[in-house]
């Protein structure tokens, strides 16, 4: 699903997150030089690696918080391991931090390798959920398979009863919409047959619907390949095993109005 911190698709926090690894790392090794090879030098320059890591690792929280709140779908597992993902990283902050203040204030700096490679570990482990984030639940990526169109996505008031959504010459066959309402997302979509809409959220875990795969009336969810028949909400194809809410759409003069 697209990011909502990007450049013309591209997420940013992944690109910013190289910075504060390969500073972060950089503190850990400059301090085991210093001390093998008995070079005061390089442990200084640890010292400033590890101040450029804290400024740069903040700078790239912005976008990663940004996404957190506006792209990873609510509800959802990967809403799980991004919370963990984020937490993980403050104490990695939070422990370079510490080893900023105490480096000239202990007298051996066993203290300081000790909190650095305990924050490299931890860093890892954000890491690697931060991959899985990527790679398995596609949180930012841009997908857009032939024919799908441009992602689409909007605002509406949460009213009840007939509200317009878009028109009708928004969606090609094939194509979808992911509209905000209140607190729903609802994807409205045109397919073979006539205008759809239903639930973003996959019942299984979470997955948006809206990132997946719409053909012959049928959605895939993008995570673990869930099918949906979107005119009814029925299970067409696990691992979901609840139906997911479907809403009844329809044109009027070239405008879409959605019946919530
Ligand atoms: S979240 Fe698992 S199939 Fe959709």
């Amino acid at each position: 699903m697209r990011s909502k911190a990007s450049i013309n698709g591209h997420p940013i926090h992944p690109i910013l997150v190289a910075f504060p690894i390969a500073f972060f790392t950089g503190t850990l090794l400059f301090d085991v030089v210093a001390i093998l090879f008995d070079l005061p030098g390089f442990g200084l320059m640890a010292g400033y690696l590890a101040i450029a890591g804290i400024v740069c690792a903040l700078l790239a929280a912005v976008p990663g918080i940004i996404d957190y709140f506006f792209t990873v779908p609510p509800q959802s597992s990967a809403k799980k391991r991004a919370a963990r993902h984020g937490l993980l990283n403050i104490t990695v902050v939070l422990l370079f931090a510490t080893a900023v203040v105490i480096r000239h204030r202990v007298a051996s700096p066993m203290p300081v390798i000790a909190i650095e490679l305990v924050a490299i570990v931890l860093l890892t482990f954000a890491g690697y959920m931060g991959g899985t984030l990527v790679y398995r639940n596609q949180i930012g990526v841009y997908n857009r398979y032939a024919d799908k169109g441009i992602w689409q996505e909007g605002s509406v008031q949460a009213t009840s009863g007939k509200t317009e959504v878009a028109n009708a010459n928004e969606l090609k066959t094939g194509h979808m919409k992911l509209v905000h309402a209140g607190d729903k997302r609802i994807v409205i979509a045109k397919t073979e047959t006539g205008y759809v809409a239903f639930d973003d959220r996959c019942t299984h875990r979470g997955g948006s619907l809206m990132g997946g795969v719409l053909i012959c009336n049928t959605v895939q969810c993008p995570w673990h390949g869930s099918q949906f028949d979107v005119t009814t909400g029925a299970v067409k194809a696990g691992p979901a095993t609840e139906k997911i809410n479907t809403y009844p759409i329809n044109e009027d003069g070239g405008k879409l109005y959605l019946v919530l």
